[in-house]
């Protein structure tokens, strides 16, 4: 063998180990749902009788597995505890994908009411179970009309993201982010006054490079405080987002800097403060970044629903519209604001 020939040898084996050692890894802590078939089992009539045995959901949980962001996270496991309700079944995680119960971290410091309504168990025997797979469109409300007359033991649905509010209209969701007292010290320090406060919400960061989604635009930022001060003009103004500087920046040499403006600071890993900021404060949000998740939140969780706006996506490059259902996604009550 040539010094060449050795070392592409050396150089495609390695290759070939990494993936064998992946391989090998992705079996061992990723549960295997496409094992389970997809099949249906509806016996509307006799379902009456069968209370006695508790009867389970679940979803595969990408968002979660994959870490992705607290809203998105937050959608997913809202999605499945509206569907548990509406169904009669008790949501779970299953035990036997590490995968998802070993990330539960981000919503267990969020929303641990939430996570304690879930049981951890094992689907024990695969033919007590069945797989509803969804579209992989991310906004849009989906549930099989057969849903509601499965009889088998275990539903596993596998989709992805769950992005409507339709899942959970039957939740009351305010009520699992009251912040506990500590948390609640924490957001009174960072209002300067309390009332009639407004808030915006921004994202730049991740989406100016996701090729995906398209990130605030300082213009439409920059309307939505005249907006506020024209319409909503007694209260101070937060903004909330991942890129301060940038707001800072488009503030300098304009009329905009006011001492009744405030650009929040708040880290990632901190980013539930806004929410309970939003929870405790907002009377009015705008959404500048329409296929933001944790700006949807913000406006999901503040005190006047009637009071939440939105850019209208279809006017932005954001890709997401391609496979956005509004009417599953923005609640009908909420308000498109053009400028
Ligand atoms: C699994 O469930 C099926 C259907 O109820 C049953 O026939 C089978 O015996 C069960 N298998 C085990 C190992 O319990
Ligand atoms: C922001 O929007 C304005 C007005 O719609 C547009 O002229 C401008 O090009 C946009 N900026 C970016 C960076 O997309
Ligand atoms: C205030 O609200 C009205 C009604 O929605 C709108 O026409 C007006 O443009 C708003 N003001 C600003 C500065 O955007
Ligand atoms: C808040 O807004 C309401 C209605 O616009 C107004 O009547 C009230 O005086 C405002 N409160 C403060 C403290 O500015």
């Amino acid at each position: 063998m040539t010094a060449i020939g050795r070392n592409f040898f050396i150089f495609s084996f390695s290759i070939f180990l990494i993936l064998f050692i992946q391989a090998i890894l992705q079996e061992r802590y990723t549960y295997k749902y496409s094992k389970i078939p997809t099949r249906f089992k509806c016996e509307p009539q006799k379902n009456h009788y069968h209370h006695h045995e508790e009867k389970y959901i679940t979803l595969t949980f990408k968002t979660i597995r994959g870490g992705a962001g607290l809203g998105n996270q937050l959608f997913e496991i809202f999605a499945l505890l509206g569907m548990a309700r509406t169904l009669g079944r008790v949501p779970f995680f299953n035990e036997q994908d590490p995968s998802v119960v070993n990330n539960l971290g981000l919503l267990l410091e969020t929303v641990p009411k939430a996570v304690d309504e879930f049981k951890i168990l094992a689907i024990t025997n695969r033919s007590l179970a069945t797989v509803y797979r969804n579209s992989p469109a991310c906004c849009m409300f989906e549930m099989h009309p057969l849903l509601k007359c499965e009889t088998y033991q275990y539903v596993i649905i596998d989709g992805f993201n769950f992005q409507s509010f339709k899942y959970f209209e039957n939740l009351k969701i305010r009520d699992f982010f009251t912040p506990s007292p500590e948390q609640k010290l924490k957001i009174d320090r960072k209002i300067k006054e309390s009332s009639n406060t407004t808030c915006i919400h921004y994202q730049r960061g991740d989406f100016l490079l996701d090729n995906l989604h398209e990130g605030t635009n300082g213009t439409y930022l920059k309307k939505s405080i005249e907006f506020l001060r024209e319409n909503y003009s007694t209260g101070s103004i937060y903004i909330f987002g991942n890129d301060p500087k940038w707001v800072q920046d488009l503030m300098e040499n304009n009329d905009y800097k006011s001492e009744k403006i405030h650009i929040m600071n708040t880290p990632m890993k901190n980013a539930l403060e806004d929410l309970h900021f939003s929870h405790q404060f907002c009377e009015s949000v705008i959404i500048t970044a329409p296929s933001s998740t944790f700006g949807w939140f913000m406006g999901y969780l503040s005190k006047n629903q009637r009071n939440v706006y939105y850019r209208d996506i279809y006017d932005t490059m954001d890709l997401v519209k391609h496979q956005m259902i509004s009417a599953d996604f923005y609640p009908p009550i909420w308000k498109i604001l053009k400028f």
